[in-house]
Parts: C-alpha cells; structure tokens; sequence
C-alpha cells in the first residue's frame, strides 16, 4: 500500500519516514512538508528501502494534495504546533491547523483514503482523578488555542464519520529522539537546558501536576499497529506511555545531571489542574505501550552531551 505523511519533516514525521521500512505492507510512503517550520536536513541520507518520495506542499491550500492518487493511508502532521506559544500566533495557528485538516479530510473523501488523525491529550482540562476517552464533555476543556483546534478537528471527525474512514489518536507530549526533533515540548526542552546550564522553567503551578507524556518508540508502535491491523475504527484513542509530574521528570533527569536549576515561571497555558489519562482502550484494542521515557532522557541528554 502507498502512504502519505503530512508534515513529514517535523519531529514525529522524520521518526516515521527513518523507520516506515518497519511496517509491513508499506510500498512507497510520499511525504509533504512545506518546510517553513520543518526542514529538509531531516531527509538527509534517507534509506533507500524506505522508499521516499518527498514533496514540498503546502497542505493548507486548497487542491494541493490533488497531484497524488493511489494513496491508501494517510498520517496526518502537518499543523503548527507551538502550543504555549499558540496565544501569540492564534489567528494564524486556526488558519493553517484548520484549512490543512480540511484539505487532508477532503482528499481522504475523494481518494478513499483511510485517516490516521493525531489530536493531543490537552484536549481534556479538568480537575480528575483519572480522564478516558468517554469522560464526556465536561472533561473537555482545552487550555490554549493549540487545544481547541485539536478539539475542533476531533468534532469535524464526528461530523464526516459516515463518509471516511479514520482513527484519532489524542497523543501525550512526545519524548524522544529523531531528526526533526522540537524544543519547545517538557522534557526536550529541560533536557535542553539542563546540558546548557540554563534554569529549568517550570510553570509555578505545575511541578506536582499529572500529566500524559508518549515516548516516540511507542507512537512508532501505535502507528505500526494501526496500519497493520487495519484499526480505522472511527474510534477516538488515548495515546501515552505514562502519566508522570514535572518533578518526576526532573528526577528522571537528576540521574544524569546532578546539578539543576529550576526557575518557575508564569504561563498562559499553565493552571490548577492535575489529572490522569487513561490508556486502557488502547491497550483493550491489543497495543500495549512500554513507559521508555528514562531511556529517551538518557537519549536526549546524550545527543546533547558535547555541546
Ligand atoms: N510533539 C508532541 O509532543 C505532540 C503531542 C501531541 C500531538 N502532536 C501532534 O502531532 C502532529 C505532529 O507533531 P510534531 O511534533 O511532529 O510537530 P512538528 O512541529 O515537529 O512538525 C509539524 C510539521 O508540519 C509542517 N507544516 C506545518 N504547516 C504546514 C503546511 N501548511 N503545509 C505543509 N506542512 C506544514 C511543519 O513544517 C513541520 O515540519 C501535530 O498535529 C501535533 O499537534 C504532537
């Protein structure tokens, strides 16, 4: 089968095409990327059996996809995805997020194409014990701009649902390495700073609040899975290796950096909210993620190391 990967050359992109060659079934994978936020030095020295065919595409205007048939899959990343940063660039982040995500739906519709969907576990936003994936409304409650926009794609979803198939997978924040990988997440961030000497920022209210982080090793799996076992189910999954703090994650880098500066700062994203997502449908469905956030600290601080 053929596949194409939006925003191919960001940081979970450039994982999935140095890897494509590890799911089965796959015979050529056309990647796009605009490359305005992503960069080309991600394709560099691709392997040949990943059987690449890239494009620079700018996936929010209209008919840009039009030019690709045949495709069976597509992975849908193409979106700017800053969200501390998406209260400064808001107008801007609906219009590229929300015309991608319509351009991408309307191509799935008239190639039959089946969707491969990544919301984001900041969709849910209150206070709990624990949030699954029919928690219902009222656990619903994005935080930034970044948020409601994966909400509103997730409603578009529910609304086309007879006319396409997809999956939605609402993924943690990503830890690990790959070729495009982004600074402005948790743990590469700290890991950033901390090999720098820089102060480790903290939102004031965050460092004992729970939240869902996904190692890139597992999204890797998860897509596998989905592709092999053909899981087009229009269902909507949670998508995380585990729930952990911030102090957590500064503990886990403490192992390799003893010394650590931590200054806590002020957010528009931060706020009072702990809460656990759960991972159980996932799991029901047959995937089962290993927690490899340690190793992909160990990774990242080591890539890190000489600079
Ligand atoms: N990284 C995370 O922690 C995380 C967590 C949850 C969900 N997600 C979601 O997963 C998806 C991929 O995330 P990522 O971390 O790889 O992001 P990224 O920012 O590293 O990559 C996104 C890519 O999309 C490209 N892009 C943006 N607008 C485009 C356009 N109009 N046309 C073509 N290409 C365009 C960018 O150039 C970039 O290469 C996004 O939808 C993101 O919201 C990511």
């Amino acid at each position: 089968m053929n596949i194409l990967i939006t925003g191919a050359c960001g940081h979970i992109g450039s994982y999935i095409a140095e890897n494509i060659f590890k799911i089965n079934k796959v015979k050529k994978v056309y990647l796009v990327d605009d490359l305005k936020h992503g960069k080309i030095n991600t394709l560099f020295n691709s392997k040949k059996k990943n059987k690449l065919k890239f494009f620079i595409c700018d996936v929010s205007k209209k008919n840009s996809l039009n030019f690709l048939k045949n495709i069976k899959v597509v992975i849908h990343l193409a979106s700017l995805t800053n969200a501390a940063g998406s209260f400064r660039i808001k107008k801007q982040m609906y219009k590229n997020n929300l015309e991608c995500f319509r351009n991408v739906i309307n191509f799935c519709k008239k190639n039959k194409s089946k969707l491969i969907h990544i919301s984001s576990t900041s969709v849910y936003g209150k206070q709990a014990d624990i949030v699954d994936e029919d928690s219902g409304q009222k656990f619903l409650n994005p935080q930034s701009p970044y948020a409601d926009i994966k909400l509103i794609e997730e409603k578009i979803l529910e609304k086309e649902k007879k006319k396409l198939k997809f999956v939605t997978f609402r993924f943690g924040t990503i830890a690990g390495i790959s070729k495009g990988m982004r600074f402005h997440t948790a743990v590469n961030k700290f890991c950033l700073n901390a090999v720098l000497n820089l102060p480790i920022q903290v939102y004031s209210t965050a460092l004992n609040q729970y939240r869902p982080y996904l190692s890139l090793t597992d999204a890797f799996k998860i897509f596998k899975f989905c592709i092999e076992k053909n899981l087009f189910n229009n269902q909507v999954y949670n998508a995380l290796s585990g729930n952990f703090t911030v102090n957590q994650i500064i503990n886990k880098i403490r192992k390799h950096k003893k010394k650590l500066k931590i200054k806590f700062i002020k957010s528009e994203i931060m706020n009072q909210l702990s809460y656990h997502v759960s991972n159980s449908k996932l799991k029901e469905a047959g995937l089962n993620l290993n927690n490899n956030l340690e190793k992909d600290i160990r990774n990242t601080l080591s890539l890190l190391r000489n600079i």
